[in-house]
């Protein structure tokens, strides 16, 4: 069994080796998958460049999430058999042909569900349930505003948000993105590389009108938003992709980290506005159940066919690199897989 391992911070092409793993052994609670495929995450992007605090000391093998057959259970494991086709969300060890997780974080799949969707579910899927239907309650008629509107996440929240009859406000990077927004239901599609998203919100006439949004930029985004909404209004941070415009310069890192903005409980009650933050990892370290819940929860809506998620681009494994290099250009809608 081999697994890709991120050996050096850097370009794609020079940051992975292919190299054999260790024979792994479930302990109690936990199973053997082996792999049939794997996803790709943002977070990927930012721990090859080493802008992912979370991530393993190098060399280390990354990934979240595998699709593949239960090949052994450990004590204890009543929710899976093996032989089971399954999704599974691990901390890191994903680029692997052989993957331990814990038994909570791995759920059963169709046989007949295409790989490259059900890469989609443990992380990316999970994430925008946990965020827009356990975190956030959503109602018919809410305004709210998606960033990175056409990727991973992106896409998942629209499809959630969609299904409660929210009115959709959703940025992205280029005019195809915006074209292909508009055609799975956004509202009002941003290109924020144009105008200034806040700005456009004003000019639309919804300035202080949102009620909640989603924002995996960071920085000043943060602080923006957080003008945008009304009485009740929640902003959900749930990730720092504009650290990768910093490109590891400390003092523009600084400055991401300070345009974040500092809050005061006082204001929050005040206004009666939120900020609330999103660590699913945190969340798998210390409440897989939850964590178990939405993977259940998407894996059981994808094939009732209530979610359909978006793959962009399936790569073979041979060209991890290329792939990596593909959702770092911010070019990809929805998910990027890699299939052993
Ligand atoms: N907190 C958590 O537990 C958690 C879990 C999952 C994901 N996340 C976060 O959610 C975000 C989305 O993840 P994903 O895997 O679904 O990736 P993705 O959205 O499929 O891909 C990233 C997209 O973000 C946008 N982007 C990248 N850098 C940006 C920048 N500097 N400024 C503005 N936009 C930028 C790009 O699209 P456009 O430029 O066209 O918009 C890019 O295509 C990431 O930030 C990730 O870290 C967090």
């Amino acid at each position: 069994m081999k697994a890709y391992y991120l050996v050096r911070n850097g370009a794609a092409d020079k940051a992975f080796e292919l190299r054999d793993l260790p024979v792994l052994k479930p302990k109690a609670g936990e199973v053997l998958v082996h792999a049939e495929a794997f996803g790709l995450n943002f977070a990927d992007v930012m721990a090859r460049l080493g802008l992912y605090q979370d991530a393993p000391p190098l060399p280390a093998v990354i990934g979240y999430e595998t699709v593949g057959r239960i090949a052994e259970v450990g004590e204890g494991v009543t929710n899976v058999k093996v032989g089971q086709r399954v999704v599974a969300l691990s901390r890191f060890g994903g680029y692997a042909q052989a993957v331990i997780t814990d038994a909570r974080a791995t759920m059963p799949i169709p046989e007949d569900m295409d790989a490259g969707i059900a890469t989609c579910l443990a992380t990316q899927y999970a994430t925008a349930w946990y965020a827009a239907e356990e975190m956030v309650r959503l109602h018919e008629g809410d305004h709210i505003l998606i960033h990175a509107a056409a990727g991973g996440v992106g896409i998942a929240l629209i499809q959630m948000a969609k299904r409660r009859g929210a009115v959709i406000f959703g940025t992205a990077g280029s005019d195809e993105k915006l074209t292909y927004l508009k055609s799975i239901g956004v509202d009002y599609p941003i290109n924020y590389r144009k105008v200034d998203f806040a700005k456009e919100i004003k000019n639309l006439g919804f300035d202080k009108k949102l009620d909640v949004i989603f924002d995996p930029i960071g920085g000043d985004s943060v602080k923006k938003g957080m003008k945008l909404l009304t009485a009740g209004g929640r902003l959900v941070t749930y990730g720092a992709s504009s650290m990768t415009d910093a490109k590891g310069n400390i003092f523009k890192m600084i400055g991401v980290a300070k345009g974040f903005g500092i809050w005061s409980p006082i204001e929050f009650v005040t206004t009666s506005r939120s900020l609330l933050g999103i660590n699913m990892l945190r969340i798998a370290d210390n409440r897989p159940e939850i964590l178990g819940r939405c993977i259940n929860s998407v894996v059981d809506l994808t094939a009732k066919g209530e979610l359909s998620p978006v793959v962009g681009k399936t790569f073979p494994h041979t060209q991890l690199a290329e792939a990596h290099e593909y959702l770092a250009s911010r070019q990809s809608i929805g998910k990027v897989a890699i299939l052993w």
